[in-house]
């Protein structure tokens, strides 16, 4: 895996630096190319940094107007939901700063499975192949949050899950195992993940230590089979953690 690894002495601190990363991309590829497509994480890894986002300097530093949010996953539940990833990036980040609603591409999982999958697919498709892209293409975000799961998971793609195959479609319907509450889920498949322009994953607690060594010095192949270690980033690719590997 060719990722770069960035220890933090906490998640202050990485969250400070996660800012510093979006907005010094947003900066750079809206001066380039007149936009910046954000895929924004769930879980609580994420939250700290969506509230530093929506308070200077990044807040005045970002540039909202040109600035479309996405989600690399999304429960199937309704977005008012406290289990929604939407809910939180909402609260914490999107309804204190002047991202015009058009630009805010939530995954409406409340659909549930294909219809959901579907109609995101949909709507990337339009965002991306409005950009002169070609069908049968994977979609290249500027900047894709990740975190990782204690399990290994990334996004909504879990161990031994089939979804972990999908290379033909972007977004696919997903359950999680057992005891893991949403189950079902919509998510983004591996080959769009690999595809971001830079990935940047945001991993707090040492208790994943032993799966972001997995992550770094296990093949594919022979590995754990944790989902995180099947990334094949084409980008630039940062894992920030606060804890050492
Ligand atoms: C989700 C997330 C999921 C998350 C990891 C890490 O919908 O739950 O997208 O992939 O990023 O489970 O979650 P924490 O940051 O809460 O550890």
């Amino acid at each position: 895996m060719h990722c770069t690894h960035r220890s933090y002495p906490d998640l202050g601190t990485l969250s400070r630096a996660a800012a510093e990363f979006i907005a010094h991309a947003a900066e750079e590829d809206v001066r380039e190319r007149g936009r910046f497509s954000l895929v924004l994480s769930g879980g609580d890894t994420p939250r700290t940094l969506f509230r530093l986002l929506a308070a200077p300097p990044w807040s005045a530093r970002m540039p909202w107007a040109r600035t479309h949010v996405f989600w690399g996953d999304e429960r199937c539940v309704p977005p008012e939901s406290v289990e929604s990833n939407y809910h939180h990036a909402h609260e914490l980040l999107l309804a204190r700063v002047p991202v015009p609603k058009g630009n805010i591409h939530r995954i409406r999982a409340e659909q549930g499975g294909e219809a959901a999958a579907a109609a995101y697919q949909g709507e990337l498709e339009d965002f991306f192949l409005s950009s002169g892209g070609k069908r049968g293409y994977f979609p290249v975000f500027d900047c894709m949050l990740l975190g990782v799961g204690g399990d290994g998971h990334i996004a909504s793609l879990f161990p031994g899950s089939r979804s972990l195959d999908e290379n033909v479609r972007w977004v696919i319907p997903a359950t999680a195992p057992e005891g893991i509450i949403p189950r079902e889920r919509i998510t983004l498949t591996l080959p769009v993940i690999d595809r971001a322009k830079r990935l940047l994953f945001l991993v707090s607690g040492a208790g994943k230590r032993d799966i972001l060594r997995g992550a770094f010095f296990e093949s594919p192949r022979t590995g754990s089979g944790w989902p995180v270690t099947r990334v094949n980033p084409r980008g630039e690719c940062v894992f920030a953690t606060d804890f050492v590997l």
